[in-house]
């Protein structure tokens, strides 16, 4: 279904393609856990990061490798040609030459659709500026699913909702699944304008605060980000926003007992690791499922004979 496409947005998704993953997803967990697999034997991927990334890429990396795959890494911008001048567009034709697919994470909005013009094979966004991070939502909502419910879910998204492209990707998700949603920043760190009225349009309910003591009783699912410090035209905003918000374990004495708190990592200052031995914490679970979920869209994707 999803072979030789291109992943470029959570809005690219109909909700019946994301429960395929999903399930495919399921299905590899004892693969990802070390099961051995050779579906993916003689195919390779081509990680282009021209931005930090631990996981993304490190879960790429491992999703290939426990099926059999292997991966070519351009490495930094300075060990390659991009360092001589060499254009986005003639990159990545070159390496769509050499790779089946291949994972882009830029610092520029919009560059992995300007990558897919030009490749030959699939361009998998791996995060595009402030934009979007689709494989990471599919993560995102595999993680609701095992550790909480997709289905009459009340789900907050917290911190820096304006640069925090994790968010944007997963709030169109969400609205798909009928989510509540609650979108708690500081009001200079709100989501776009522009990612709201297309939430209202497709009727998602939306609700809008500063105050996360307010809603922490009421939801099933905390989602906590970093405020992107990268993306601060000016630091002095930064610090006046840096930490807005601190979760402990006194803060979650009034939340729900199966009250689950995600993160897409890495964090700074905005979970205290005090949190991290209690039952509300899923997010290095969340990290691993990267792994099972990348398995499944790299599957879908390059395995022969899936038309
Ligand atoms: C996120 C990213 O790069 O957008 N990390 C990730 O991919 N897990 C979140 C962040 O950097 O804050």
């Amino acid at each position: 279904m999803l072979k030789r496409r291109h992943v470029l947005s959570s809005r690219d998704f109909s909700r019946e393609e994301i429960d395929s993953v999903l399930k495919t997803a399921e299905s590899l967990e004892p693969y990802a856990r070390g099961r051995r697999a050779g579906w993916l034997e003689g195919k390779i991927l081509a990680l282009l990061f021209f931005e930090p990334s631990t996981r993304t890429r490190m879960s790429f990396e491992t999703a290939m490798k426990r099926m059999g795959g292997s991966t070519i890494n351009l490495g930094s911008s300075e060990a390659s040609s991009i360092s001589k001048g060499e254009t986005l567009a003639d990159t990545v034709r070159v390496m769509g030459s050499y790779a089946d697919a291949i994972v882009i994470r830029h610092p520029k909005e919009g560059s992995a659709r300007l990558a897919a013009e030009f490749s030959p094979v699939p361009v998998l966004n791996g995060g595009d500026g402030a934009g979007h991070h689709p494989t990471q939502t599919l993560l995102d909502l595999y993680t609701i699913k095992k550790e909480s419910h997709l289905d009459d879910l009340s789900i907050a998204l917290v911190g820096d909702l304006k640069y925090g492209r994790t968010v944007h990707s997963l709030a169109y998700a969400l609205a798909l699944y009928g989510a509540e949603i609650t979108l708690v920043s500081p009001p200079s760190l709100r989501l776009p304008d522009q990612i709201i009225s297309d939430l209202s349009r497709s009727g998602a309910k939306l609700v809008e605060t500063s105050d996360l003591s307010e809603v922490v009783g009421d939801v099933d699912v905390l989602y906590v980000t970093r405020i992107q410090r990268e993306r601060f035209p000016d630091l002095v905003e930064y610090s006046k926003v840096a930490r807005s918000y601190r979760i402990t374990p006194e803060f979650l004495e009034r939340a729900r007992s199966g009250l689950k708190i995600m993160h897409p990592l890495p964090r700074v200052d905005e979970i205290s690791p005090a949190v991290d031995d209690t039952p509300h914490a899923v997010y290095f679970r969340q990290s691993f499922y990267g792994v099972p979920v990348r398995m499944a869209l790299l599957k879908m994707l390059l395995e022969a004979g899936q038309e």
